[in-house]
C-alpha cells in the first residue's frame, strides 16, 4: 500500500538527510521552499500526512505555512522543528494550537524524525484514555490524509422534535448529493436509527470494546470503518450502544474524539444526540463544528431552545447553533418562533406524518421513499445549507498562541 507524502520546509542545508531517511521508509517526501509551494502541493493532492515546519527561522512564513494546513475542511498536522530554548519558551505557554501538532528539538537525527513522523501517524489514527480499550478510528492508508468533514449534532433538551427524523433525512439528502456520510446514533438512552432503517443486529461502539478488552492486551481494536453498518441508501451508521445499561464502558471524551477523527474517513458526520446535558453530549457539543437545534411550534420545545441558547452562551457555543423549524406549516408564524428564541431560522421542515411512517415502516428514509414530496425537498435544502454556508467564526478560529508562545491568532473559517 502506497504511504503518505511528508511536505517538508525546512533549510536547505537540513532538508536532504530528512528526505533520504523518510523515501528510505518508503514515505513520500516533498520539499516545499515557501508558503505558495505548499498551497499549490494541498491543493493538487489529499495524502499529504504531515509537514514539517522549521520554528526557528521566520515566524511570519511559518505562521502562512501553518494556516495552510489548517484551513476549513482540512486539518494536517505540522511537526514543528525548533532549538530547546524555543521549547523551553513555549512549554510555558497555554496549550497547543492544533490538537495534533508537534515539535521535535535540533539536533536530530533523521532516523528520529522519521520515527517520530510514524509516531504521529498512529496517533492520528487511535484514541487510547489510558483506560485499555483503544478505539482506532481507520486505516493507515495513504488517501484523504488532509481530509477533515465537517460534524454536526442534532440536539434540542425536548423530546420528540424531530432531532432523529432530522438526522437521518438530512444524512439520505447528503449522500444523495454524493457526500460520504457517517450517520451517528449517540442516543444512548432511547435511539432507534438502527432499527428504523431496517438494520438488524447492528454491531455497537459498546460491543467493539467490551470485545477488544475480553480479548486482553495486544488485541487489534476494530476500527470505526469495520464497525459501521451500511445501509442500502450508501449511508454509513455506527450506533454507540444498544442499551442504557451497557453505556458504563463509554467514556465520553473518548467516544467524542474517535467521532471526531472519523472526520478524516468522510464529508459529513451527523450526531443525533439524546435529549440531555450529560458529558458525553457536552463533549460533543465542543467538537461538533455545528449544532442543529430542531424545535416544533409549541411552547416546550421552543423553551427548550431558548434554554439551550443560554446554555452555549455560558459554555462558549452559542455561534455553533442553528434554528431548525420543524412541522414548519402549522400555522404559528417563522417570525414568531424566531423572536422568542432570539435565532434565526436556519432551514424549515414541514409536516409529512404520512410519509414518515411509510418511510419508517420499510426501514428506507423520505429521500429514498418520496424523493419528488415536498418535504424531501426541504432536507434537500437543509443540506444544501450545512454544505453550502461558510462554518460560524468561532469554530474555524485556531489559536497559535500556544504554539508559537504569542498571543495571536488566525481565522481561518
Ligand atoms: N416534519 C414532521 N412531520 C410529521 N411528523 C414528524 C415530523 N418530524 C418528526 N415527526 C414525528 O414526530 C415523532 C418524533 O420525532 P423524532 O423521533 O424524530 O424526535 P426526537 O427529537 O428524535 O425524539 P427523542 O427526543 O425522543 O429522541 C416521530 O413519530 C416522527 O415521525
Ligand atoms: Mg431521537
Amino acid at each position: 500500500m502506497a504511504r503518505p507524502a511528508i511536505a517538508i520546509a525546512l533549510p536547505d542545508d537540513e532538508r536532504q538527510h530528512v528526505v533520504d531517511a523518510l523515501r528510505e521508509a518508503d514515505f513520500e517526501p516533498v520539499a516545499v521552499r515557501r508558503p505558495a509551494d505548499l498551497e499549490a502541493l494541498l491543493a493538487s493532492r489529499h495524502d499529504v500526512a504531515v509537514a514539517i515546519l522549521d520554528g526557528e527561522s521566520d515566524f511570519d512564513e511559518s505562521l502562512e505555512y501553518y494556516e495552510q494546513l489548517h484551513v476549513p475542511g482540512r486539518d494536517i498536522p505540522s511537526l514543528m522543528i525548533v532549538s530547546p530554548r524555543t521549547l523551553d519558551r513555549l512549554a510555558g505557554a497555554a496549550g497547543r494550537a492544533g490538537a495534533h501538532d508537534e515539535y521535535f528539538t535540533r539536533p536530530y537525527s533523521p532516523e528520529a524524525l522519521r520515527w517520530r513522523i510514524e509516531a504521529m501517524l498512529i496517533r492520528q489514527m487511535t484514541v487510547d484514555d489510558g483506560s485499555g480499550a483503544v478505539i482506532q478510528s481507520g486505516p493507515l492508508s495513504a488517501d484523504n490524509w488532509s481530509r477533515r468533514g465537517q460534524m454536526l449534532g442534532i440536539f434540542n433538551a425536548k423530546g420528540g422534535v424531530g432531532k432523529t427524523t432530522i438526522a437521518v433525512n438530512l444524512a439520505a439528502a447528503l449522500v444523495a448529493m454524493g457526500r460520504s456520510v457517517l450517520l451517528v446514533d449517540a442516543d444512548t438512552v432511547t435511539g432507534h436509527i438502527a432499527s428504523s432503517l431496517g438494520l438488524e443486529q447492528v454491531r455497537t461502539l459498546v460491543d467493539s470494546l467490551s470485545d477488544t478488552s475480553e480479548a486482553g492486551p495486544g488485541a487489534t481494536p476494530e476500527t470505526l470503518e469495520e464497525l459501521v453498518a451500511a445501509h442500502s441508501s450508501g449511508l454509513k451508521v455506527l450506533v454507540l450502544s444498544s442499551s442504557p445499561l451497557k453505556t458504563a464502558r463509554l467514556v465520553p471524551e473518548t467516544v467524542a474524539d474517535a467521532i471526531d477523527r472519523a472526520r478524516r474517513s468522510f464529508d459529513v458526520i451527523v450526531v443525533d444526540l439524546h435529549p440531555d446535558y450529560d458529558a458525553l453530549n457536552r463533549a460533543m457539543f465542543g467538537r461538533a463544528d455545528r449544532i442543529l437545534v430542531p424545535v416544533t411550534p409549541d411552547v416546550p420545545a421552543l423553551r427548550a431552545a431558548v434554554q439551550l441558547r443560554d446554555v452555549a452562551d455560558e459554555l462558549g457555543f452559542r455561534a455553533k447553533l442553528a434554528l431548525v423549524v420543524n412541522r414548519a406549516n402549522s400555522g404559528v408564524s417563522m417570525t414568531d418562533m424566531e423572536s422568542t428564541v432570539g435565532m434565526a431560522a436556519f432551514a424549515s421542515i414541514r409536516s409529512a406524518g404520512m410519509q414518515l411512517v411509510k418511510a419508517a415502516n420499510e426501514g428506507r428514509t423520505v429521500i429514498d421513499l418520496f424523493p419528488s414530496e415536498k418535504v424531501s425537498g426541504d432536507f434537500r435544502a437543509l443540506a444544501e445549507r450545512v454544505v453550502g454556508v461558510p462554518r460560524p467564526r468561532e469554530a474555524g478560529r485556531v489559536s497559535l498562541r500556544g504554539l508559537f508562545g504569542r498571543k495571536e491568532s488566525v481565522r481561518v473559517g
